[in-house]
């Protein structure tokens, strides 16, 4: 990996899987809108889980969550959260590489949560997501309120708007950014 700085290190997965953030960002809640039965969907840069496990409850039994990281100690957690479980099933772990996420499965929905920004090749990311999105399929990408300033926001949604991606207003979650792409 090239440039380690810009991707969230493994020792803050606690921060990310937590009962304080499910108070204020619960999965189902935020996802409800977005996320049936039966689906196919594909968490990129899922971290410790969070919204894996909750999205394979979801999608239920004939659905799947493909659950994608660069860290394969990120996917261990999920791992460990899941072994032994009816949710085994429904997740397949995929650990990527920096500029290939290398999904071939086609997805009815891409969920990118604070992790657009840690993209080095944004415009190849967008383009390989194009690829196995499904027509009718959506990306709802989430970036945190400090971290990622609205200018660089902008010119990331840009950057999937270039590839052919449709830019429609996310949904109001406090002091974030949001957005939904659909294809053009
Ligand atoms: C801030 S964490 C967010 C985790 C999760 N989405 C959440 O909201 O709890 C960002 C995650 O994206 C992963 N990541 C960064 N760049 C990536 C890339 N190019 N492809 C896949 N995962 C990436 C990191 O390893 C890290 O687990």
């Amino acid at each position: 990996m090239s440039n380690k700085h810009h991707v969230c290190p493994v020792a803050i997965a606690g921060w990310l899987d937590n009962r304080v953030r499910r108070l204020y960002q619960n999965p189902r809640r935020i996802l409800k809108p977005y996320v049936q039965e039966g689906m196919t969907v594909l968490d990129v840069g899922c971290g410790p889980g969070f919204f894996s496990v909750d999205m394979a409850q979801m999608v239920g039994k004939s659905g799947l969550v493909i659950a994608v990281d660069l860290h394969e100690a990120m996917l261990q957690k999920v791992r460990d959260k899941i072994i032994g479980t009816k949710l085994e099933k429904r997740i397949k772990l995929h650990k990527c590489e920096e500029n290939k996420i290398g999904v071939s499965d086609d997805v009815d929905f891409v969920l990118l949560f604070y992790m657009v920004h840690e993209v080095l090749d944004k415009k190849r990311f967008f383009e390989e997501i194009k690829e196995i999105l499904k027509p009718k399929g959506q990306i709802f990408i989430v970036e945190p309120p400090c971290h990622v300033l609205k200018s660089a926001f902008k010119r990331n949604i840009k950057k999937a708007v270039d590839v052919g991606f449709k830019d429609f207003k996310g949904p109001n979650m406090l002091f974030h950014k949001t957005a939904i792409l659909k294809k053009g």
